[in-house]
């Protein structure tokens, strides 16, 4: 089987990342993203702080780190796109549905994503303005007021979707650039100094009075707050963290070069991540508790915060600016990564030219983003199940199509591919790592990453109740 596999991989010349540095930045740039600095916070004020962390740590360990490894091991080896891995391995048809729902999952999470996306870049703009310079000559409670207020307008009206169009534009002509000349160069410059400003911000956020008070909210496990539907949303948060379940890292992971260590390279993305996710958290929950917002106020958490921390110190209008231009840059990296997979799959199984895909694409996520993800927009108000377009489409990529996509890859690797297979590449020929490494992956693979989805998912439908 590898002997055709390398056979059809010649004719298609794909480009690669060039050094396990920028692999791993690129990986990181995919992971690190809205999810750390304004999901990961807001989800943990809204399930009640640090048992949700516990909870969610365990998800990365056990389903997250197995199931990166093993979408590397299918993009390396076939060096393919989500969908054409599945010919490549000859298995049957019907495994390529995980491809078509990562295509799914892909749309989804791009028209809210660059929503949020949009407001980011608009706080970008506003900071520049020295809109937030005012918030300074405030007392707490006008100053948090004011905040809110400022959130609420970038919000209303047209200029919203036209940040979500500026958003997706850069994005496609990053992309246009390719693997090493698009993707590569702006994931190897941005990422370092987005971890340097992560740094500075939370340790900014921790001379705050309300300090101690946002530290114990994250340090604190109190299960007593954990809902059942946090179990759920803890998994949901996982996969999207970490890019899962949908492709992209199979996408990644099938520019990856020989060298690349690919068992190391998913232990140092997942455990950076979470460190970027805690540092997120430490810099907004002194804020909440200083101000005294509601650690549970839900999306618009990271918009009313940041500025607060900023506004109150000397230069606070220059690093209020620094923080949302890496806000944007961790949106833009991940953005890149999340598209990545209809182009792949565009140009290799239709053979369209890299240049069309990108823009079809990009067009269409916009066109139906805006429309959608907008409460001022045509949809904007049209709830589907009890939810709007922006929540449905997080609902059903973060918590269904995501973790199923991972159930099966997860299945479809641990039973359905050679272990020989396994070990020799992620072992790279038996020039790296300890085969005994790879059989602990691959028995976690077997048994205990799938029983753990099944239950969530049984618990979910109501069938077990945990
Ligand atoms: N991991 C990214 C984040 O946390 C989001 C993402 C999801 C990126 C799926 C690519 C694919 O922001």
């Amino acid at each position: 089987m590898k002997k055709k596999i390398e056979e059809t991989g010649k004719s298609m010349n794909r480009e690669t990342f060039s050094t396990s540095l920028t692999v791993f930045f690129a990986t990181l740039g995919s992971a690190v993203g809205l999810g750390n600095i304004w999901k990961f916070p807001y989800m943990t004020g809204m399930n009640g702080g640090g048992a949700f962390i516990l909870v969610y740590l365990l998800f990365v360990l056990l389903l997250g780190i197995p199931i990166m490894v093993s979408e590397f091991y299918l993009g390396r080896k076939t060096r393919s796109n989500v969908v054409g891995v599945f010919n490549k391995l000859k298995a049957h048809k019907f495994w390529k549905i995980i491809g078509y729902m990562g295509l799914l999952s892909s749309f989804l999470i791009m028209f809210f994503y660059s929503t949020v996306a949009g407001w980011v870049y608009a706080y970008v703009f506003r900071a520049l303005k020295g809109d937030f310079r005012f918030l300074g000559d405030m007392g707490i409670e006008e100053a948090r007021v004011a905040s809110e207020g400022i959130f609420t307008d970038t919000l209303s009206g047209i200029s919203p979707m036209l940040w979500q169009g500026f958003a997706i534009l850069l994005v496609s002509v990053i992309l246009i650039g390719g693997v090493k000349k698009g993707i590569e160069r702006v994931t190897k410059t941005l990422m370092p100094i987005l971890l340097l400003l992560i740094i500075i911000s939370a340790v900014r956020a921790l001379t705050l009075s309300g300090a101690g008070e946002g530290l114990s909210f994250l340090m604190k496990a109190d299960f007593s707050k954990l809902k059942g539907s946090s179990i759920l949303a803890a998994m949901g948060l996982a996969f999207f963290k970490l890019s899962l379940g949908m492709g992209t890292m199979v996408t990644y992971g099938s520019y990856f070069n020989k060298e690349n260590n690919l068992m190391g390279t998913s232990f140092k993305v997942a455990l950076s991540d979470v460190a970027v996710s805690m540092l997120a958290g430490l810099a907004i929950f002194p804020v909440v508790f200083t101000f005294q917002l509601a650690p549970e106020g839900g999306p618009g958490l990271l918009f009313q915060t940041i500025p607060l921390v900023f506004s109150m110190l000397p230069l606070g209008n220059i690093l209020l600016i620094a923080f949302f231009v890496l806000t944007a840059i961790a949106s833009t990296t991940a953005m890149l990564s999340m598209v990545e997979v209809p182009i792949a799959i565009l140009t290799e199984e239709l053979k369209l030219n890299r240049k069309k895909a990108v823009i079809i694409i990009t067009s269409l996520m916009f066109m139906v983003g805006v429309v959608t993800t907008h409460p001022d927009a045509l949809f904007g108000q049209v709830q589907v199940a009890g939810k709007n377009f922006f929540d449905l489409f997080d609902y059903t990529a973060s918590n269904l199509l995501m973790p199923l996509g991972g159930l099966l890859i997860t299945i479809f690797v641990a039973y359905f591919v050679k272990k020989e297979s396994i070990q020799e590449e992620l072992t790279n020929g038996g020039s790296i790592g300890s085969g005994k490494l790879v059989n602990f992956y691959r028995f976690v693979l077997r048994y205990i990453t799938p029983l753990l989805l099944i239950i969530v998912f049984l618990n979910e439908l109501g069938i077990i109740s945990i």
